[in-house]
Order: C-alpha cells, then sequence, then structure tokens
C-alpha cells in the first residue's frame, strides 16, 4: 500500500482520512505514528494560512508529501468566536468542554445556523502545493446526541438527512461533511491523474 503523512495528531480526523484513502490503496501515516511531539503554532488569519502551516512544517522536517487539514465550525450567531479558533474555543480546549461552552451560549438563541470549513493542502518537498475546500451546512441542537466522530459532532445537525454528525459512520460522515467534500475534490484529481501522491 502507498503511504501518505498526513500533518495531525487528531485521531478523528485519521479514522476519516484512512476511510476516504484506503479503498484507494493508500494508507495514512499520522504525527503519532512518526514519534512527533512538538506543537505547531497555527497563527494563520485563516484556514488555507493554518493548513499551509502544516503541510509545510511537516514535509520540510521529514522531506516526504504532507496533506495536512484545518477545519472548524462557523456559528452565524457567534460571530468571530469559533472558526479558525474551534479547537481552543473553550478555556481547557477539550471536545467535552467545548460542546459545553456552546450548548449555554446558545441556549436563548433562535438563529442556529452554522456550517463546518475543510481547508486540505497538499504540500510537496520543494514548495509545490495543492488546496481544497469542502463545506456541510447545517445547525446547532439543543443537546448532544451521538457516539461517532470527535469534536462538535453531537452538537451539529446536518441540513437535509437531519441527523447529527456523531450519529454517522465515518464512512457516512465523508459522504456529507465539510472535510469529506474537501478530500473527494483531491481523490478525483488523483484518479484524473491531475495529482501524483
Ligand atoms: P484543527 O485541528 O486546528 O483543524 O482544529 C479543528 C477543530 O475544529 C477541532 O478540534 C474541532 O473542534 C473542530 N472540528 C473540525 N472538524 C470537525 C469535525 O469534523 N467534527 C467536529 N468538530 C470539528
Amino acid at each position: 500500500m502507498k503511504r501518505i503523512l498526513i500533518a495531525t495528531q487528531n485521531e478523528g480526523k485519521m479514522d476519516e482520512f484512512n476511510a476516504a484513502f484506503n479503498p484507494l490503496g493508500y494508507s495514512c501515516i499520522s504525527l503519532n505514528d512518526v514519534g512527533f511531539k512538538e506543537e505547531i503554532i497555527e497563527n494563520g488569519l485563516t484556514f488555507f494560512d493554518n493548513a499551509y502551516i502544516k503541510a509545510k512544517y511537516i514535509s520540510d522536517k521529514y522531506n516526504l508529501v504532507t496533506l495536512a487539514d484545518d477545519s472548524g465550525l462557523i456559528v452565524e450567531a457567534l460571530p468571530n468566536e469559533l472558526g479558525v479558533k474551534s479547537k481552543r474555543f473553550s478555556k481547557e480546549a477539550t471536545h467535552e468542554a467545548n460542546n459545553l461552552l456552546l450548548l449555554e451560549k446558545m441556549k436563548n438563541i433562535v438563529d442556529r445556523t452554522a456550517y463546518f470549513i475543510s481547508q486540505l493542502v497538499l504540500y510537496y518537498p520543494g514548495g509545490k502545493f495543492y488546496t481544497y475546500q469542502g463545506r456541510v451546512y447545517g445547525e446547532i441542537g439543543f443537546d448532544l446526541r451521538g457516539n461517532f466522530g470527535f469534536g462538535y459532532d453531537p452538537l451539529f445537525i446536518v441540513d437535509v438527512i437531519y441527523k447529527r454528525m456523531a450519529e454517522l459512520t465515518k464512512t457516512e460522515k465523508n459522504q456529507v461533511s465539510h472535510r469529506g467534500n474537501a478530500l473527494n475534490k483531491l481523490i478525483e484529481d488523483i484518479k484524473n491523474e491531475v495529482i501524483v501522491i
């Protein structure tokens, strides 16, 4: 199997990358797998900036083609509070604390419109890169439901199917999610030999 290095320590994201890439004959290697222990400073203002910072840093360090995802939740009623800062929304910065804080801040809010963005950067040693974006629209629920996924998945109701993201298996999630949408564009380019990994 061919291998792709993914610039993440997030095992939830890794499950989704593997679900997308394994059927194409690629296995995904995480930063945990290569023993990377540093913290990359994600001080960009946009999802693209942060995905580029992560992909370039890891590609430069290991001299390998590297894929990074920077993603987050945008809640219309809480502008500027989440977005690129989604991971560190609560001071504890755990998925549980983030979800409880979001529930609390949204308890009297009627407009619950929200969406996720995923920005992928595939970076090659030497500086060439490709980038893809995916989104999924929905709303924030009034309670936590479902046991799959990670992050805000138990709170996010996916439009159209009206299910929580955390009620979907990783394959089902990839069919609708921001990351799945971005990955589909990348995979199309691999299949069409626009890019080679
Ligand atoms: P990143 O690792 O800097 O890209 O931070 C992403 C953060 O956004 C995660 O820690 C979650 O809080 C949130 N997030 C991104 N994608 C998802 C998802 O697919 N489900 C739930 N939360 C997500």
